[in-house]
């Protein structure tokens, strides 16, 4: 039966969404699990994100049960205003298609929010982050090159820098 994923703007219930995220081998790319009192306060932020509408974090669902997280900020790639996009799906969902769905339905979204000076969203996983790289792909991403980042801060890390035009129109589905 097919399932439907949708994405629900980040809500006080969803700090477990952010814990399950922080077990260790979710977080192999991401500079390892973090403290709890870091969990917390990215928790907070993600909440005063839709307060102060700055940064619009999601809960991902299917079929209803909260699978992981999307979302997106702003931030700069050089002197360039851009979007930056981030995610998560928990272990045991992962490697059914919830990832490339989820992300490309957090795009759709950042068009809305898309201007002449901040057009595009980019994505930064780490080069060996094949899954994160495989979704970028299949949500049709273009991959620009490596990049030298900083993630944890202070951790030099090499990304791929993927990025999509969010004002030009979007690309029709394969045997349109
Ligand atoms: C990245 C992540 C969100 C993907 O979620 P997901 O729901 O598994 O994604 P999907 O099922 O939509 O797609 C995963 C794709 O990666 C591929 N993939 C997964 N592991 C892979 C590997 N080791 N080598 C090559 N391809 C791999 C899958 O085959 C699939 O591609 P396909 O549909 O062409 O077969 C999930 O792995 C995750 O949360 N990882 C931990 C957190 C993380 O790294 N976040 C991103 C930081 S940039």
């Amino acid at each position: 039966m097919p399932q439907t994923v949708v994405l629900r703007p980040w809500g006080d219930e969803d700090l477990a969404i952010l814990e399950a995220n922080n077990a260790p081998e979710m977080m192999t790319y991401l500079g390892g699990s973090e403290t709890a009192e870091k969990v917390a306060h990215r928790h907070r932020v993600f909440l005063d994100g839709w307060t102060n509408d700055d940064t619009w974090v999601f809960a991902i669902l299917v079929d209803g049960t909260p699978v992981g997280s999307v979302g997106y900020w702003p931030s700069t790639h050089g002197e360039t205003p851009i979007f930056e996009a981030g995610w998560s799906v928990h272990t045991p969902f992962q490697g059914r298609g919830y990832g490339a769905a989820a992300l490309g339905l957090c795009i759709q979204d950042a068009r809305a929010r898309a201007t002449a000076d901040r057009r595009l969203l980019y994505a930064f996983p780490r080069i060996d982050n094949a899954a994160s790289n495989r979704i970028c792909e299949k949500a049709g991403m273009t991959n620009t090159g490596e990049e030298a980042f900083e993630y944890p801060k202070g951790v030099p890390i090499t990304c791929n820098a993927w990025a999509i035009d969010l004002v030009a129109p979007a690309p029709s589905p394969p045997g349109r």
